[in-house]
């Protein structure tokens, strides 16, 4: 198949994406390996940040401030004011394809209180504003004609003398390999929160797929070691959305004392709860004090997911809470337009690293990100096609693809991948979890080099092609591995603690040494290169192109 724009991942950067390249006149896929409702773009159910009018208590500069301190020191600003002034828009253009935010008597749009933000700026659809979004938003590229292509599973980039051409695919219908050409890639597919299993609000599908790819096709990625904890999620990993705390919820102890401010930032509460839990303390939410009405039409999927999985009835008993691996700051590196290094290739949302989150993320703040360079990855995808040729496809690589695959279903097993997905979760949130050092990191490091030298020997138990959930297992857990490899040297080599990162041996921010951006490079052989870089040259550059390109061409 051939595509002018091919975009992987079907979240709201994504979908934003391929609905900005149809409209360019391109030919558009989105390759989905399952159900758009289970990407982090639906889970992230308590709202998206904007500045609707500019008032006494909020305005977009205290937006880009809030996001600026919040980042603790490592945003890249030239991106935070550009995102930031595009919110209104955003929440216009999504008003107008039907999503309807709630509002009060007179029609305005209402706003919630979210951590770390000075003033109420999060819109939201009750307690599932992600899900309700991404729902518009399939429906428009349906109205519009974008091709969604579900249960097809991303194993690799192609290139042609060192050029895109294309990707390789698994169909899991049927376990085909096959491979589609391109002129432009958009890698939309989310992070990796997922390989802390057990651990985490993710599904166990954001295994970081394209991420890994990436990094095996060379782009660089960067700034791995921020893992966002949410703080406030069930035993299970169940994500009890920052909408409760909006909401009024209070955080307390088995005591009912409330020892901490629940409107912090994420990094910050995440840090309190685990101390008081370390220190042989329960916490719960408590919305005892709340209306019938607010729980009922504000948290009305908090108050169902609670009585379905932990039996709590939030109206009139507490429920138990801890913090659990939510979102992936970094990943596949991006200069302000999405373009990565490789020509052709853009990354937006979650697998992106655009620099607006800096160290750490503010809830509400990522809906925004998907959308405003899901919009710009569309766009700037587009410009390219229209410019370029496609690329035939290397062959060898898709039959190389073909035999890893056979390979994996034909052979003898010889370990347990379920057993080992769940260890790999259990060891990373022991070891690269809230608090890290370097004991617990070369203990981590250890054994995702166990689990790879074990990863030969996983094959499917069930050899059946049709749908084979282990085969997809099997691959996921394989770019797991390689992320989480890359992920614990970042940790390892950033040596301060500043946002979601805190090092227990080196717990100061250390501006000196670590005020930049961490990247990793695959020099091939299984080595990886981390640095760390100041971005500023390249954002100079950038803001100089994009002058002189709004200045000829009017865009
Ligand atoms: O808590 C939440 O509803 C999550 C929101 C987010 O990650 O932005």
């Amino acid at each position: 198949m051939l595509y002018d724009v091919i975009v992987v991942g079907s979240g709201i950067s994504g979908l934003f994406a391929a609905l900005y390249a149809q409209r360019a006149g391109c030919s558009v896929v989105v390759i989905t390996k399952s159900n758009p409702f289970r990407s982090n773009s639906a889970v992230a159910s308590g709202g998206i940040n904007a500045v609707l009018n500019t008032t006494a208590q909020d305005s977009i500069y205290r937006h880009i401030k809030d996001t600026i301190d919040g980042a603790d020191g490592l945003s890249n600003e030239v991106n935070v004011n550009d995102m930031c002034k595009e919110g209104a828009n955003i929440i216009a253009e999504l008003t107008e394809m039907g999503v309807k935010f709630d509002c009060d008597d007179k029609g305005n749009i209402k706003q919630r209180p979210f951590g770390g933000a000075s003033a109420n700026r999060t819109c939201y659809i009750a307690d599932k504003t992600g899900s309700a979004i991404v729902q518009s938003l399939l429906m428009q590229c349906r109205k519009e004609g974008v091709e969604i292509l579900s249960n097809h599973q991303l194993l690799n980039i192609t290139k042609f003398d060192d050029k895109l051409s294309g990707i390789t695919l698994l169909h899991r219908e049927d376990s085909h390999v096959t491979a589609f050409a391109c002129k432009s890639l958009i890698l939309a597919g989310g992070g990796f929160a997922g390989i802390y299993r057990g651990h985490s609000t993710n599904p166990q599908e954001s295994s970081g797929d394209v991420i890994a790819a990436a990094l095996r096709a060379g782009l660089k990625l960067s700034n791995l070691e921020f893992v966002q904890f949410h703080p406030t999620t069930l035993k299970n990993g169940a994500l009890v959305s920052e909408a409760a705390r909006g909401e009024g919820a209070y955080i307390v102890d088995e005591k009912g004392v409330r020892f901490t401010d629940e409107l912090q930032t994420r990094d910050k509460l995440a840090r309190a709860i685990l101390e008081h839990i370390l220190a042989g303390h329960k916490v719960y939410l408590d919305f005892r004090h709340l209306s019938a009405e607010t729980i009922e039409t504000k948290l009305p999927s908090t108050q169902k997911m609670a009585l379905n999985s932990a039996g709590i009835d939030i109206k009139t008993e507490l429920l138990e809470i801890a913090p659990s691996a939510h979102y992936t700051i970094g990943g596949i590196w991006t200069r302000g337009d999405t373009s990565t290094d490789l020509p052709g290739v853009f990354a937006c949302g979650e697998c992106a690293t655009t620099g607006v989150h800096g160290a750490n993320r503010l809830g509400g703040n990522s809906l925004l990100e998907g959308a405003y360079f899901g919009r710009m990855a569309g766009i700037e995808a587009a410009r390219r096609a229209k410019k370029e040729d496609f690329l035939p496809i290397d062959f060898s690589q898709v039959n190389k693809e073909y035999r890893r695959v056979n390979l994996i279903l034909d052979g003898e097993s010889h370990f347990n991948i379920n057993a080992m997905r769940k260890n790999l979760g259990e060891s990373l949130f022991k070891n690269v979890g809230v608090y890290r050092n370097e004991p617990r990191l070369i203990d981590a490091y250890e054994y995702v080099h166990y689990l790879m030298k074990c990863q030969y020997g996983l094959h499917c138990v069930n050899k059946e092609r049709h749908n084979n959930v282990e085969l997809s297992a099997i691959l996921e857990f394989r770019n797991a591995l390689y992320i989480a490899e890359a992920m614990i040297l970042s940790a390892m080599k950033r040596e301060e603690s500043r946002g979601v990162h805190y090092r227990t041996d080196f717990p100061n921010r250390n501006d000196k040494s670590y005020g930049v951006s961490s990247y990793i490079r695959n020099l091939g052989d299984g080595f990886l290169k981390i640095s760390f870089e100041n971005d500023t040259l390249n954002n100079f550059f950038y803001k100089v192109k994009s002058y002189f390109k709004k200045t000829l061409f009017g865009k």
